[in-house]
């Protein structure tokens, strides 16, 4: 370091009153520090956005406790954390019983002691308009997308708080921002994000940092699952501005960074991870100028 009669910054800084502000290294300060993501599972060797967003973690240095209701579809995330060098766990939770998200953290602080980082990534679509959908599915799909997010947080605040903050990730959906058919689905994704922004500023104090990722259209087991064509996922690229499609790894690299140091002074927002396919309207008149 330059000494401060030969560093024109720093001359002009104390003239100030204050230190030139450091620059940051280029670690993302995830090393060491210990992350829960639910819905971390994956069937076989698909990679859902939870587990791209653990591999990705793990990858940086944190220890994850891959949550899952079932340990066969968390089992395969850990094997592949583990096998890379990396530390990881799995662990069997329902996250819309509130024991279940105590338990979950109480796990991680047992095997680990520390709990910094939370991503909500739970989720199930619905499909259908206010008329179509059953009041019973309705419930279901706000307590498994929303009510599970307040569950986890509600077990992970105290203990992130404990540890001197952390950050949360709640996963919404480009759905909230433009909905097409999937109502309930939209509804739960848009009080996703306004889970965040509250969050945001309940526990910005606390140094904790709330965020959420809106992904659009990615490919993953959920998707597969339903069985979907060569022709549908072409559709589903050309939606995009880019016209390619996005992955798993697109939502987990979107995690990573807000659960990171890198991310230190970003809260409340919402990171669109769409391809630029909410940029886009119906096709306008070329002759018109707007
Ligand atoms: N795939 C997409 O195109 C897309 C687009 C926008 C948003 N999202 C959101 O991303 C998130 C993950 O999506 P995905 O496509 O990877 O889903 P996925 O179904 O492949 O993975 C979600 C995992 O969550 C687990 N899970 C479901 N309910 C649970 C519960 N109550 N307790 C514990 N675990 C539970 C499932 O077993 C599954 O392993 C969801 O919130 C989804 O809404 C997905």
């Amino acid at each position: 370091m330059a000494h401060p009669e030969h560093d024109p910054t720093a001359a002009a800084s104390s003239a100030v009153g204050h230190d030139a502000t450091p620059s940051p290294d280029d670690g993302d300060g995830l090393r060491g520090r210990v992350a829960i993501v639910t819905g971390g599972g994956a069937r076989g060797e698909g990679i859902g956005n939870g587990r791209a967003a653990a591999i990705l973690l793990a990858r940086s240095g944190a220890r994850v406790l891959v949550v899952d209701r079932s340990e066969q579809l968390a089992e395969p995330t850990v094997a592949r954390i583990l096998a890379a060098g990396g530390d990881a766990a799995a662990f069997v939770a329902d996250v819309t019983v509130e024991a279940d998200c105590r338990a979950m953290v109480d796990a991680a602080m047992q095997r680990w002691g520390r709990l910094d980082v939370l991503d909500n990534n739970v989720g199930i679509g619905s499909r259908g308009s206010v008329v179509d959908e059953d009041p019973a599915r309705w419930q279901r799909v706000m307590e498994v997308n929303v009510t599970s997010m307040m569950l986890a947080s509600r077990a992970a605040v105290p203990a992130m708080i404990a540890g001197g903050g952390g950050a949360i990730v709640n996963v919404s959906s480009i759905s909230a921002l433009r909905p097409r058919g999937l109502t309930a689905y939209s509804v739960s994704k848009g009080a996703v994000i306004a889970l965040t922004k509250a969050m945001a500023v309940d526990h910005g104090p606390d140094g904790i940092r709330v965020n959420a990722v809106a992904p659009g259209p990615v490919y993953t087991p959920m998707v597969a699952g339903n069985g979907m064509s060569p022709a549908a996922r072409a559709g589903r690229a050309a939606a995009s501005v880019l016209g390619t499609e996005g992955t798993g790894w697109d939502v987990g690299q979107a995690v990573r960074f807000l659960a990171s140091d890198r991310a230190r002074w970003i809260t409340g927002q919402v990171l669109v991870v769409d391809g630029g396919a909410t940029l886009r309207g119906p096709e306008r008149d070329p002759g018109t100028d707007h």
